[in-house]
């Protein structure tokens, strides 16, 4: 797995680390399911297998062997991301998008010092062209500010999903076509 100190220039010492899931050590995939389970509680069902069928995992580590934040681009099925994009009442076509930025947790201990968007920024520049889509809670403004960040737009209306309301963000923004004066 490529890894690099974090950020370039910054003040922070950690460093991240990018992978295939495959690339990736059975160690480190533990670890990265321990903190989806930490971060994401009904996260567990079939965790391991989604987690191997990711695109690409990223790791923020703040010491050696401290796992400090994670991040996905995952590649969820076809019925979710329908699920998803047909509750929000997504104005654009599900297969369109079959990338979802995901499984972003930072440990409290490292909060509020924009590791999470750096994650994020990185894992989004492997895909440049793949359109990508994201949901967060309506009431969590950091992920929304990270997401806003790196060109989301949020699309759609807020739906239930389990115990919370969620909203969808998709990049690149849907081109909305006005129609033209009838002629
Ligand atoms: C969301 C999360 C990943 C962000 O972690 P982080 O990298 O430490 O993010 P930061 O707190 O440094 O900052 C993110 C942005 O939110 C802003 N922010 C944070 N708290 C804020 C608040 N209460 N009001 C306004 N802005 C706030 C920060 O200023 C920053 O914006 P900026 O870069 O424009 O200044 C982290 O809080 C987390 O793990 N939460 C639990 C899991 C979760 O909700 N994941 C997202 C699921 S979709």
């Amino acid at each position: 797995m490529a890894a690099r100190r974090w950020p370039a220039g910054g003040q922070l010492n950690g460093t991240a680390r990018f992978g295939q899931p495959m690339a990736c050590t059975e160690g480190e995939r533990r670890a990265f399911a321990r903190l989806v389970r930490q971060g994401f509680e009904s996260a567990d069902e079939g965790l391991d297998g989604r987690i191997r069928e990711a695109k690409c995992l990223a790791f923020y580590y703040a010491a050696a062997d401290t796992l400090g934040a994670i991040a996905a681009l995952k590649a969820p099925d076809a019925d979710y991301r329908a699920d998803v994009f047909r509750q929000a009442q997504a104005p654009v076509n599900a297969d369109d998008y079959a990338l979802e930025l995901g499984w972003v947790f930072v440990v409290p201990a490292h909060r509020g010092n924009r590791i999470a968007e750096g994650l994020c920024r990185q894992l989004l520049a492997r895909v440049p062209r793949s359109p990508v889509f994201a949901t967060t809670r309506p009431n969590n403004i950091s992920m929304i500010r990270i997401l806003l960040a790196l060109d989301f737009a949020r699309v759609g209306k807020p739906y239930p999903r389990r115990e919370e309301e969620l909203v969808l963000y998709l990049r690149p923004r849907p081109t909305v076509t006005v129609p033209g004066p009838a002629t």
